[in-house]
């Protein structure tokens, strides 16, 4: 069938029949909302090059988690500012963190809404690496114990559900036994499976304040020209016990997302990352591009490419746009 006998246009005619014929929809069901928690009291300090997203304390975050679920966002993935940081990131493991004390105070005030934790070093390391350092290396079997014990104390805290971000090889299956033995058998793994060494997290290490102190990141994240190491990897993490697994970052890496969800028969996440997200403002700021239709353009195309959820820092505006 082609033209003039099929004439695509016909469908494309007017918003109704455009309507009718779409593929994708975007929801606020399909967002996870990113968090940073620090300590304090009162503080909420908006993150330079991420407007509209702020490092603030336990008081503030239940007040704006009220609004997520109020805008109909299931769920919220949280990141911890910790007081102190030294060589083996107490505080990520300590059942007082900043980011265990959050989640006792989200679960307590609105327990419906889901708590995801980020699982990592990081943010609570003195070098800023997501493991223990010997000889200037990233330890690989030294760290699953730590993220281990990061995971059980967020989940003893009420986490719904434990996300390790690290990329240390073996680190779901350490979880996963951990958990287990621990009696916390119902509580999930999303997998950061597929998360490449990116130059778009740029403005996360600002908000995070987990810049590394030396070297990069690329020993242990993914190398960006590789898409069957991110098959294998997926793979990997589902044979360990991941129960959801992620590709990070989405826009630069909508193949591998695509990939991941035909290759596989379990749920794909996709984290639109900091970078993804200060691009836009700054496009728009500048008055280069509209802001909103491209923020819903980049959020339809990775849903499009296979994911069935995003975490994005867009997340409240774009269930504003779509609740309207
Ligand atoms: C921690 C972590 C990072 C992000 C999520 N978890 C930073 C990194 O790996 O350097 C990035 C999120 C973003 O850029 O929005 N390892």
């Amino acid at each position: 069938m082609s033209y003039p006998i099929y004439r695509p246009r016909r469908l494309r005619s007017n918003e109704n029949i455009r309507r009718m014929v779409r593929e994708t929809r975007l929801s606020p069901d399909d967002f996870i909302y990113p968090l940073f928690v620090t300590h304090g009291k009162g503080v909420k300090k908006e993150i330079g090059s991420m407007p509209g997203n702020y490092q603030q304390s336990v008081d503030n975050l239940v007040h704006d988690c009220d609004e997520i679920k109020g805008l109909g966002i299931p769920a919220v993935i949280l990141f911890g500012i910790p007081e102190h940081k030294d060589e083996v990131g107490s505080e990520a493991y300590s059942d007082d963190g900043i980011v265990q004390r959050a989640i006792r105070a989200i679960k307590n005030k609105i327990p419906d809404l889901i708590v995801i934790t980020d699982v990592c070093l990081c943010e609570y390391t003195s070098h800023g690496h997501c493991g223990l350092i010997k000889n200037g290396t990233v330890q690989n079997d030294a760290t699953l114990e730590l993220l281990a014990r990061e995971a059980l104390s967020h989940a003893k805290a009420g986490a719904d559900m434990v996300a390790p971000s690290d990329m240390m090889d073996g680190r779901v299956g350490a979880i996963r036994k951990v958990l287990d033995t621990e009696g916390f058998h119902d509580v999930p793994i999303m997998a950061y499976a597929a998360k490449y060494a990116s130059g778009f997290y740029g403005p996360f290490r600002e908000a995070a304040e987990s810049t590394p102190q030396f070297g990069d990141r690329r020993s242990y994240q993914m190398d960006p020209p590789n898409s069957r190491e991110a098959i294998r990897e997926v793979a990997l993490d589902i044979e360990e016990g991941a129960d959801i697994v992620m590709v990070k970052p989405a826009l630069s890496y909508l193949d591998i997302i695509h990939q991941v969800k035909q290759t596989f028969n379990l749920p794909v996440a996709a984290y639109n990352v900091s970078g993804e997200f200060s691009m836009v403002k700054a496009g728009a700021k500048l008055g280069w591009i509209d802001g909103d239709r491209v923020m819903m353009e980049i959020l339809t195309s990775i849903k499009r490419a296979g994911a069935d959820m995003i975490l994005t820092y867009h997340a409240k505006e774009a269930a504003v746009l779509l609740n309207k």
